[in-house]
């Protein structure tokens, strides 16, 4: 049985995946209808991922005997003035969402849960790949310029 505690804090995580899927989706039309086909399929793509987080989290907490529910999610940002400023802004997302993760962990360990330290431990990792890529897309577009921008685009949307 999980505690009250990690089931605040679980059921407040579902919310900010929620949150983090709404984000990329509204990049994901953003992009769409600014031209980056590539920028579009990629953020669609993480979109569903976040979502699916938010479904990960839901059946741990079933599994543990508490109740998933789904919150009030913020509202999110629906412009952006260039494809590396939306990337910057996936950028320091992906960071706030690492810190919450960590506070997860720290509580989990703080209410000797280990099944939930084991849990969020892949979130953790998953933080990780995610702060990375984004930072590596930035410097990519970077250095790219606006007159290669249209190569990386390209290159997103071979994402599988
Ligand atoms: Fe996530
Ligand atoms: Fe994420």
């Amino acid at each position: 049985m999980i505690s009250e505690k990690l089931q605040k804090a679980i059921n407040a995580q579902i919310a900010m995946e929620l949150w983090s899927a709404n984000l990329y989706m509204a990049m994901s039309f953003y992009f769409d209808r600014n031209g980056f086909q590539g920028c579009s399929t990629w953020t669609r793509k993480q979109a569903l991922e976040e979502t699916e987080h938010a479904y990960e989290m839901a059946g741990f907490l079933t599994k543990r005997g508490g109740t998933p529910v789904v919150e009030m999610i913020p509202e999110v940002t629906n412009h952006w003035d260039s494809p590396l400023e939306a990337f910057e802004n996936i950028y320091m997302h992906e960071c706030h969402i690492s810190k919450r993760i960590d506070e997860l962990l720290a509580l989990a360990s703080s209410e000797k849960d280990n099944a939930a330290q084991d849990f969020f431990w892949k979130f953790v990792r998953e933080q990780v790949e995610e702060e990375a890529t984004a930072s590596g897309i930035v410097e990519r577009m970077k250095v790219a310029g606006d007159n290669s921008i249209l190569y990386i685009d390209g290159q997103l949307g071979r994402r599988q």
